[in-house]
């Protein structure tokens, strides 16, 4: 009775620029993912974007990293990059780094969140989806969700909620992990994620028993798998609400405060973050500002379930979709202003990224040509 629900996704090439997957590489997906569930390696499915990433939301009890799931999900990917580069679109195949799928999606490019939990009476779960940024831009909503009882009052009101949270916090430059507790280790916690060249919350866990998982995100990080820089991934971020969790309004406030993220145009510079519909995904102003997208649905008996028909074709789901509606209009202009603000400063910082965290530079280049003419100071 235990449920896997996975959410797979990668930049596999678009059409006007890192803008959006052409509609026939989503349906190769669809294709390749129905073919998944006729063999039983998952149980359902739903075929969705964020600006140019395709993301595949699986359900199966196949558990985390499983080779056949993770398989099914690189085909899927290798049909739709084929697409692409029949129709020469933009950085066709950008995510896949390997010709060969080697069993495990991790460290090949596209990223995964993936959680395992025992479903209960009711299960909402808020997909959050990101183009255009990093996966530590998900650590200060996550710890306003998590860790501030003046934006989650079910801190303080939810007995479950209120006895606090495990967060999974990793260093994405070492590769190393630890395991931190709420709300006694709240400041220690901060002092690293506040670092978000760094750090990241990769997981969250209730500290009740009955409940396990609360959150996941993807923290595959592309410029240290591949060995250079190729992109910012683009994360994605699983939550489950309600009774004990924070719930999906506790989820989704944060976001009404266009937060700075690392990104946006060239994947080196500051823009804020702007809340979306799926249909408004698209980056249109200096390739962005960052996208952030959330879209909610069930896990009910080990299946999607949203506004659709329930006896609707596997595969067809309506999600909720969270920021489509005008009550969002308001973070949507600030997120603009806050980005033509910040682009007032040009190729300056903070507009630009720190210098380690550039997708690209000259400095190198520029440096060496003016070796002979650089003079020690007096
Ligand atoms: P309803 O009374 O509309 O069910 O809302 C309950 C709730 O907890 C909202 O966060
Ligand atoms: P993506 O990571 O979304 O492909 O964007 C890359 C980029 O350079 C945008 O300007
Ligand atoms: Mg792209
Ligand atoms: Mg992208
Ligand atoms: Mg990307």
């Amino acid at each position: 009775d235990r449920v896997t629900v996975s959410v797979i996704k990668a930049d596999v090439g678009s059409v006007g620029g890192h803008a959006r997957p052409h509609p026939l590489m989503m349906q190769k997906c669809v294709e390749r993912l129905k073919d998944g569930v006729r063999a039983g390696t998952v149980d359902d499915f739903y075929v969705t974007r964020v600006g140019d990433d395709i993301n595949l939301y699986l359900t199966h009890t196949r558990g985390e990293n499983n080779k056949d799931v993770h398989g099914l999900c690189w085909d899927a990917f290798m049909d739709a990059t084929k697409v692409a580069k029949e129709m020469k679109l933009y950085a066709a195949g950008q995510d896949l780094l390997t010709d060969a799928f080697s069993g495990n999606i991790r460290g090949a490019g596209p990223g995964a969140a993936e959680m395992e939990f025992k479903e209960r009476g009711a299960e909402p779960i808020v997909f959050f989806m990101a183009d255009k940024t990093e996966p530590s831009s998900y650590s200060f909503p996550l710890c306003k969700v998590f860790m501030d009882p003046f934006t989650t009052t079910g801190l303080v009101i939810d007995p479950r909620a209120h006895e606090g949270f495990k967060f999974e916090i990793v260093d994405v430059i070492d590769s190393k992990k630890v395991i931190m507790s709420t709300p006694e280790e709240t400041y220690d916690i901060l002092t690293l994620l506040g670092d978000t060249t760094r750090y990241a919350i990769k997981r969250i866990w209730s500290k009740s028993d009955d409940i396990g998982i609360g959150a996941v995100v993807s923290t595959e990080k592309l410029n240290i798998s591949a060995g250079k820089y190729v992109g910012k991934d683009d994360p994605v971020c699983i939550c489950r609400a309600q009774s004990g969790l924070p719930a999906v309004g506790e989820h989704l406030q944060p976001y009404m405060f266009p937060a700075l993220v690392a990104g946006w145009m060239r994947g080196s510079h500051y823009g804020a973050w702007y809340p979306c519909s799926v249909a408004d995904s698209d980056p249109v102003f200096f390739d962005g500002p960052p996208r952030i997208c959330a879209v909610g649905m069930h896990v009910s008996n080990g299946k999607f379930q949203g506004l659709e028909d329930p006896n609707s074709p596997v595969g067809v789901h309506e999600p909720l979709d969270y920021f489509a509606g005008s009550c969002w209009d308001e973070a949507r202009r600030s997120a603009v202003k806050a980005s033509m603000y910040m682009r007032r400063h040009g190729p300056f910082m903070p507009a630009v990224l720190g210098p380690e965290e550039m997708e690209y530079t000259t400095r190198p280049a520029v440096l060496s040509k003016l070796k002979e003419r650089m003079e020690k100071l007096e």
